[in-house]
């Protein structure tokens, strides 16, 4: 499996894959990050790995779908198959998802079909469920919407903060993902 990640932030979902394949728990190779955000720690950490990035600063782009054409040359150029937005906080267009069908995965913090979209945990605490958690699902032009893949439930506890339940959450994402990218190639071929 060729990977090319997509992070705009912390990229500790990015870190996790990596650390899966340098594991051998994942038989996967990282292609190549790309990044939209210049100060995202996500490309320390592609240095850090030694993984290729490459910025594609979404403010120097006229539209979504002229940044996303970007994204699939750079994705085309470093021979990548599988698509994996980690923390990708963009909304993605039909140029990207009819370059890559069936072939883009994306985390999010909540037990999708509930919470989608931005600001999930704090929506997420603003409700008072008690059961949240974290879901991989393969990306449809809604956002957060496609096939699921792979789920993981946390608790939400009474004292529970933004911070505290989204570290609860990312140790759940951290665990699921790479499994989740196994399970891809699996059900929806190579
Ligand atoms: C994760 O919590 C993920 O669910 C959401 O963005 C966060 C990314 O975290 N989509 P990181 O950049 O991988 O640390």
């Amino acid at each position: 499996l060729k990977l090319g990640i997509m992070a705009s932030g912390s990229g500790s979902n990015f870190e996790a894959i990596a650390q899966a394949i340098a594991n051998h728990d994942l038989l996967a190779q990282l292609q190549v990050m790309v990044y939209n955000n210049p100060t995202a720690k996500a490309a320390e950490r592609a240095d850090r790995l030694g993984i290729p990035k490459v910025l594609l600063n979404h403010r120097e782009f006229s539209s979504r779908e002229v940044l996303d054409a970007a994204i699939v040359d750079v994705m085309r150029d470093h021979q990548v198959d599988w698509i994996i937005m980690a923390g990708w906080m963009r909304v993605v267009t039909n140029v990207l998802i009819e370059a890559f069908p069936r072939r883009i995965l994306n985390i999010h913090p909540s037990l999708l079909p509930s919470f989608p979209g931005a600001n999930a945990i704090e929506r997420t605490l603003a409700a008072g469920v008690k059961i949240t958690g974290c879901t991989v699902h393969i990306v449809e032009l809604e956002v957060d919407s496609g096939p699921i893949l792979m789920q993981a439930a946390v608790p939400v506890l009474p004292d529970d903060t933004l911070e505290t339940l989204h570290q609860r959450i990312q140790s759940q994402e951290h665990r699921i993902f790479p499994r989740a990218i196994a399970l891809a190639a699996v059900q929806f071929g190579d």
